[in-house]
C-alpha cells in the first residue's frame, strides 16, 4: 500500500494534472480535498473529476461559514485592505485552506500534503508558512513548482493520461475566486498600460452599462459585524452574497492594483470585490461615527499591519493574536446603520447612524441650540499657539515666509 497525500483540489488544469504527477513521481495515494469558499462551482462535478483522474478519495469541505466568521469578518473589523487597495480575498482563504489540509490529512492519516501554487507566487508562501505552524514537520509537495512543464507541456502531459483540459484552461487568465473576490491576472493584464478588457468581468457590470437610477442600501452592523441589509437580518454568507450581486449590478468593486508581491515582484492583478468595497467603505464610516480621533488615528497603523500580514501569510502568529486582541477591543461601540448610495462604479456613504454615536449635534451646530462655548477658544488658541509663536520668533520661520522666488 502506498503512502497516502491530501491535495488541494481546485478541478483545474494544473491540480488534476497533479493528481497524476503525484502517483508517478511519488506513488502517492492522492486524497483530493475541494474546499468550497463560495466560489459557485458544481463541486459534485469537481468530485467525479478527481476521481477520474485517479485520486483514491475525494472531499468536497463547504468552507463558506468558516471562511466568513473566522477569516472575513476580523479581516472587516480590521478595515484590512493591502496597499490601500486590495481586500485580500485570496489571502485571506489560505490560512483555512492550509487548516482543513492539515486536518484532512490527521483524519486520513496522510504522510503529506501539497497544494497547486507555483513557486512565484504568495499563496505557495501562505500555505506552506501556515501548515508548518500548524503541523511542524509535515511534508509539503508543491507539484506546479518542482514540475517544470510550461503552460503548453502541462496540456500535453494532460493530454496524454486523459485528463480532461477544461476549457478555461484556454482562457489566458489565471483566475482565483471567493465570497470576498475575485482575483485575475495574466494575459494581456500584464501590460500595466493596457486597460483591462470588459471580458475578465464577470461579477460587475460595466459602470456605463450599469442602471441609470441609483441604488440605496441599509447596513446594519453589530459590534462591527454586518448583520442586516435595509432592515433585515442575513447570516453573513447571505448578506455577503446579496451585496455581491446588488452592488455588482451597480459596477461597484473594480479594482486595478499594481502590487508588491511578498516574493519581490510587481505584478498587476485585477480585482472584483463588491460586497468588500461597500462593506469596507461602510464600515469605516461607523467608526468614524464611534471612535474617537486618537482611537482611529491608531487603528489605522494597526490596519496596516493587519493588511500586510494576511498578504504575507502570517494569520497563525502571535502577532496576528495580539492584533486581532486590540481590533476586537475597539468594536465594542461599532454598533449602528449606514447607508449607501451605489451608482455607476461609485459607492458613496450617505448617511449613518449608531446608539453609541460621539457626534453631537449640540457641539456642532451653528443653529440654535449651539452649546459650544466659542468663548473658551481664544484661552484655547493661545496654549495651542505658544510653541510655534516662541519658535518663530527666535529662530524665524525660513523658507515658509517666502512668497516669490
Ligand atoms: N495577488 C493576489 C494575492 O496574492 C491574488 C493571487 C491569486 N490570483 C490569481 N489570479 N490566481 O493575494
Amino acid at each position: 500500500m502506498s503512502d497516502k497525500v491530501v491535495l488541494a483540489y481546485s478541478g483545474g488544469l494544473d491540480t488534476s494534472v497533479a493528481i497524476r504527477w503525484l502517483r508517478e513521481a511519488y506513488n502517492l495515494d492522492v486524497i483530493a480535498l475541494t474546499i468550497d469558499v463560495g466560489n459557485e462551482r458544481d463541486f459534485s462535478a469537481i468530485e467525479q473529476k478527481a476521481l477520474k483522474v485517479g485520486a483514491v478519495k475525494a472531499l468536497v469541505k463547504d468552507a463558506k461559514e468558516l471562511f466568513v466568521n473566522y477569516f472575513v469578518f476580523p479581516a472587516l473589523q480590521a478595515d484590512a485592505i493591502y496597499e490601500g487597495q486590495y481586500p485580500l480575498a485570496t489571502a485571506l482563504s489560505r490560512p483555512l485552506m492550509a487548516k482543513l489540509l492539515v486536518d484532512a490529512a490527521r483524519e486520513e492519516a496522510a504522510s503529506a500534503v501539497a497544494h497547486g501554487c507555483t513557486g512565484k507566487g504568495n499563496d505557495q508562501v501562505r500555505f506552506e508558512v501556515s501548515i508548518n505552524a500548524l503541523s511542524p514537520g509535515l511534508k509539503i509537495i508543491a507539484p506546479a513548482r518542482e514540475w517544470d512543464m510550461t503552460r503548453e507541456e502541462t496540456i500535453n502531459y494532460a493530454q496524454r493520461y486523459d485528463i480532461p483540459v477544461p476549457i478555461t484552461a484556454s482562457s489566458p487568465y489565471s483566475i482565483d475566486e471567493n465570497l470576498w473576490g475575485k482575483s485575475i491576472e495574466c494575459g494581456v493584464l500584464e501590460d500595466p498600460w493596457v486597460e483591462p478588457p470588459e471580458e475578465v468581468f464577470t461579477w460587475t457590470r460595466s459602470p456605463d452599462k450599469a442602471p441609470d437610477k441609483p441604488g440605496y442600501i441599509e447596513i446594519g452592523f453589530d459590534q462591527g459585524i454586518p448583520i442586516t441589509i435595509d432592515g433585515q437580518e442575513l447570516d453573513g454568507v447571505s448578506l455577503i452574497q446579496r451585496l455581491n450581486r446588488l452592488a455588482g449590478m451597480h459596477g461597484v468593486g473594480r479594482i486595478d492594483h499594481l502590487e508588491n508581491r511578498l516574493v519581490g515582484i510587481k505584478s498587476r492583478e485585477i480585482y472584483e470585490a463588491p460586497a468588500a468595497a461597500v462593506l469596507l467603505q461602510a464600515h469605516q464610516a461607523l467608526e468614524a461615527m464611534t471612535l474617537s480621533k486618537d482611537q482611529l488615528r491608531f487603528k489605522q497603523k494597526v490596519a496596516m499591519e493587519y493588511a500586510d500580514l494576511i498578504y504575507n501569510g502570517l494569520w497563525f502568529t502571535s502577532l496576528h493574536q495580539d492584533l486581532a486582541a486590540y481590533v476586537q477591543s475597539t468594536q465594542r461601540f461599532v454598533t449602528g446603520t449606514v447607508r449607501m448610495k451605489l451608482f455607476k462604479g461609485n459607492c458613496q456613504v450617505v448617511g449613518r447612524k449608531s446608539p453609541k454615536s460621539l457626534y453631537s449635534f449640540g457641539l456642532a451646530t451653528y443653529d440654535k441650540g449651539d452649546q459650544f462655548d466659542q468663548s473658551a477658544s481664544p484661552g484655547f488658541i493661545h496654549i495651542w499657539g505658544l510653541p510655534v509663536r516662541t519658535q518663530a520668533q527666535i529662530q524665524g520661520i525660513g523658507d515658509l515666509g517666502k512668497t516669490e522666488k
